[in-house]
């Protein structure tokens, strides 16, 4: 079988890092994947010490907004799958400096969508066999949810609140212009909230835990009952590398679990789990309790409920979770419990002076 060529976008990022690590332990030697990060406050190459001697493994710093660059990696290697995760990805920063957000989102996209298809046309307007580009996107693109009921489905209408998910959205129209223009072969997945190793802790899980182990307070927006629908990481990369190898191109599929909590449970769920986890002679012990638990400003514009009707990416790719939500999140918490050190590395430097920013009058 020949070596298949993946351009990976943002893995460096969360779920990227996570994918590649999901990639390699299933196709080990079969795949080779050039990872392409500019390395923005949430890329970080220790997420993939692991992998960085694998000798299919490429790390090329650069930016999505530098087309030029891109069509150059296009140029020098023959890319079979392009899975596209690069971009800004929190609500809070967006609603703060959304300018960044556009750029990233929809130009990095746009850029990505022209070196891929300039690679992969051939002279008549028909692609190369065998080629195909798969866009990360979001939940949030389809708006808010009411608490009483409904779901997201493919076929529900895009309807973004947040400069991030308008971002998002915007990206998702260009990469379907260009299938429904080009025939370009692609597909999108939109993706409820993930969870796991290796997540930035300006997002809540992750947050909350670290926020917790030093005492501090845990700042819940508004009356804490927003609802996210949660999916472990490892469970999103399976469905996006499904989608690739068995969906049917130009198609949307959304990735979800059905695994719905308000946002206060997750965080009592947290302490919970933080006792059961934290040895009794350990000094943090004490610091586990529902007093730290403060109720904050609400964010702007905050969607309410998300969550996703998975029953088009079950029936026809055979997708299903892996890691129940119990399972997951004590996996995610000792994840973050026993890697004190990424932590702090993480949040070193700027992060101060972003929490400073977001959280200090709130
Ligand atoms: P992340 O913020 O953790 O990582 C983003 C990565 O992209 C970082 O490594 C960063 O350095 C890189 N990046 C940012 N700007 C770049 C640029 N201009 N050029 C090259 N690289 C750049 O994000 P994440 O949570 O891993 O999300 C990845 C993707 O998945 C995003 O497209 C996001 O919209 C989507 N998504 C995220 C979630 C979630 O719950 N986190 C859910 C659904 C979909
Ligand atoms: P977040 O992890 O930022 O993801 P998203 O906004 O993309 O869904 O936030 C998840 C939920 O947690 C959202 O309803 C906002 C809320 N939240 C807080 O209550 N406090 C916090 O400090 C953060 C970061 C989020």
């Amino acid at each position: 079988m020949a070596v298949r060529t993946y351009l990976v976008t943002g893995g460096a990022g969360f779920i990227g890092s996570n994918y590649i690590h999901y990639m390699f332990e299933k196709y080990g030697d079969d795949i080779r994947i050039i990872n392409v990060d500019k390395l923005t406050y949430a890329g970080n190459l220790e997420n993939l010490k692991d992998v960085e001697d694998h000798p299919n493994y490429t790390f090329i710093r650069a930016d999505v907004c530098d087309g030029e660059k891109m069509m150059e990696i296009f140029n020098e290697n023959d890319i079979d799958r392009v899975v596209h995760f690069a971009a800004e990805s929190h609500v809070d920063r967006s609603i703060k400096n959304p300018d960044v957000f556009v750029r990233t989102n929809v130009l990095g996209t746009l850029n990505l969508l022209n070196a891929a298809k300039a690679a992969w046309e051939n002279e008549d307007g028909t692609f190369k066999e065998d080629k195909k580009f798969l866009h990360v996107s979001t939940d949030e693109v389809y708006g808010s949810l009411d608490d009483d009921g409904g779901y997201f489905y493919e076929t529900t209408p895009y309807d973004p609140h947040s400069p991030y998910s308008a971002s998002k959205a915007s990206s998702d129209f260009l990469v379907k212009s260009y299938m429904d223009t080009y025939h370009f072969p692609a597909n999108i997945t939109n993706c409820s909230n993930n969870y796991g190793p290796y997540q930035f802790p300006e997002k809540l899980i992750p947050l909350m835990i670290n926020n917790a182990l030093q005492g501090k307070k845990l700042p819940v927006y508004g009356d804490g009952k927003n609802v996210r629908d949660w999916l472990y990481v490892a469970d999103h990369a399976k469905g996006i590398d499904m989608v690739q190898e068995k969906g049917r191109l130009f198609e949307t599929y959304n990735i979800g679990g059905h695994n719905e909590k308000q946002n206060i449970e997750i965080i009592y769920t947290i302490l919970d789990c933080l006792r059961e986890i934290l040895p009794d002679d350990d000094p943090r012990k004490a610091n586990i309790s529902e007093d730290l638990i403060t109720y904050v400003t609400d964010r702007k514009g905050h969607d309410r409920r998300y969550a996703i009707a998975p029953d088009k990416i079950k029936k026809e790719v055979g997708w299903e979770p892996d890691t129940m939500f119990k399972e997951g999140i004590r996996k995610t918490i000792k994840w973050y419990f026993e890697h004190e050190d990424w932590m702090k590395n993480v949040t070193s430097g700027d992060y101060q002076n972003y929490y400073e920013s977001m959280y200090a009058n709130r």
